[in-house]
């Protein structure tokens, strides 16, 4: 439990005796950046708003009904109407950073096809110069699962190599329009989550399915993924090399990407669940780190895919290689990982795209961590200073940037407003998560930054407004924002002073 004490009028959080221990701003390097995240389909609205155009993600909602209860981001958090109020909180919670994405439909309504929308790069012109004046840092992810509806209807999106090109043109805009001060850009959020999400399993646009498990019966192979992921990778390559060669010389920035890294422990001891841990991470986050920082796929991918994966020509190799300044961590959860080669699994974990390996929540009927509203998803604190530690390693410690780490309770959608905002449980895990970030921090990780996922309430893709991520409480109602505990806890953190307007 989460106790707060008033020592000399000052306001600090403890907890009990025997518990886990603090963590203060002064166990990281005082250049540390700490922030929040949002992205712009989960609070902006204003979906047809200034002559943006409708996205994959408008018509996706439109037809199927999103979230569990069919909601959608028609209005979101509205963040497009109040982000100065927005802004406001963040300076007065003490961020030093915020991590935000650019609706691709804002910005170039018809992509290649049309003009640029002056209002979309107002819109975020006004983010970023408030941010700037409140001495926040942006940090701006390019594209984050949404872009306009046109390039799906026109291509196919990402099954289309067009789509690197109509990537490069928007990423190109972009530092043209904000790079003179936006100094941390992000290509692509979690290329493996969406091509995993939207050609294997079917649950997010285009629904596509090359599983037969999955939500639709298209019937394609598996194909479908491994093709999607080759174009988004190498539209993240271009992009990077564009920046570096005519941006970064003259802007000073750097460039990098983000992967959804979950930790992978073996669910025995067996040399063949140590290899299928390793083979995990290498069909996961490795799929894309290894690709943009050593030029080409993961040699367990090659190996398990076959002549299913594409390969890279030389020149496309040598874009790739180093495409990124830093590897932005979204980190949530650890699971176990049983091997498949050997022992019978579910039907997806026998497949070669999963790399015939499936993660597991349980060993001996005791769940590693507590779960929460993700499926599959754990509260696992120790999975923090593991997977900087890999990283760290498998990349030679290039820099990193925990861009995501948050909590979510399957509990939300039954609570009341005063539990929702007495997020005991969204402190300790922030709290402990960043014990073990520090500990890998000491232990040499160049770990440069952390943000929170997520500011505030939002849309959670595949849940809806049900899943409550934020520091920030969002009425659905009102839209009115109340801090949490969470937001007092992380304003002392950062300041000694718990205090929010
Ligand atoms: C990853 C995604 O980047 C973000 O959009 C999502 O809301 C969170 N994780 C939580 O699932």
């Amino acid at each position: 439990t989460l106790l707060e004490s008033s020592n000399n009028g000052d306001r600090v959080f403890i907890f009990e005796e025997n518990e886990e221990p603090q963590i203060k701003r002064s166990d990281f390097p005082s250049g540390f950046l700490f922030g929040s995240a949002t992205s712009a389909y989960q609070v902006e609205g204003a979906y047809l708003e200034d002559e943006k155009s409708l996205s994959n993600w408008d018509v996706f909602c439109h037809s199927v009904g999103c979230g569990v209860n069919g909601e959608n981001g028609d209005i979101a958090d509205d963040h497009y109407h109040v982000f100065l109020r927005d802004i406001e909180l963040m300076h007065s919670l003490g961020l030093q950073a915020y991590r935000f994405s650019i609706s691709w439909a804002r910005i170039l309504p018809r992509g290649r096809f049309g003009k640029v929308n002056s209002a979309g790069i107002m819109f975020y012109n006004k983010i970023i110069e408030n941010l700037i004046l409140k001495g926040i840092e942006p940090f701006v992810t390019i594209y984050h699962v949404d872009f306009p509806q046109e390039l799906e209807d026109r291509y196919g999106s990402w099954l289309n190599p067009e789509m690197q090109e109509e990537f490069i043109y928007f990423a190109e805009i972009c530092f043209k329009a904000f790079g003179d001060r936006v100094k941390y850009w992000i290509t692509i959020n979690e290329p493996k989550s969406v091509t995993d999400y939207a050609y294997e399993v079917g649950i997010i646009p285009p629904s596509r399915c090359s599983s037969p498990f999955g939500n639709c019966l298209d019937g394609n192979s598996d194909i479908e993924p491994i093709i999607a992921m080759h174009n988004m990778l190498l539209a993240h390559g271009k992009a990077a090399k564009i920046y570096h060669e005519n941006f970064q010389p003259k802007q000073g920035g750097s460039i990098g990407l983000t992967v959804h890294s979950c930790m992978y422990e073996p669910l025995t001891d067996s040399e063949l669940d140590q290899k299928a841990a390793n083979r995990a991470f290498a069909f996961h986050s490795g799929w894309t780190l290894d690709t943009a920082i050593f030029g080409d796929y993961p040699e367990e991918v090659k190996e398990y895919l076959g002549t299913n994966l594409p390969s890279f020509s030389n020149d496309e190799k040598n874009i790739l290689k180093n495409s990124i300044d830093f590897i932005g961590i979204n980190h949530y959860s650890t699971t176990y990982v049983k091997d498949c080669t050997n022992s019978s699994c579910s039907a997806t974990g026998n497949r070669a795209i999963r790399g015939f390996l499936e993660t597991v929540g349980e060993r001996d009927g005791v769940l590693i961590g507590e779960l929460t509203a993700v499926d599959g998803s754990y509260v696992v604190p120790r999975g923090m200073e593991e997977i900087v530690n890999l990283i760290k390693i498998r990349y030679n410690n290039k820099p990193m940037f925990i861009t995501e780490n948050g909590y979510s309770s399957p509990d939300a959608h039954e609570q009341q407003v005063n539990e929702l905002t007495n997020d005991v449980k969204r402190v300790e895990y922030h709290v402990k998560y960043l014990a073990y970030l520090a500990k890998s921090v000491r232990g040499g990780a160049d770990v440069r930054g952390y943000f929170t996922w997520s500011f505030m309430d939002s849309y959670e893709w595949l849940k809806g407004y049900d899943v409550r991520f934020g520091l920030y409480y969002v009425d659905r109602q009102t839209l009115t924002r109340i801090p949490k505990l969470s937001a007092r806890w992380y304003k002392n953190f950062l300041t000694n002073n718990s205090d929010l307007v």
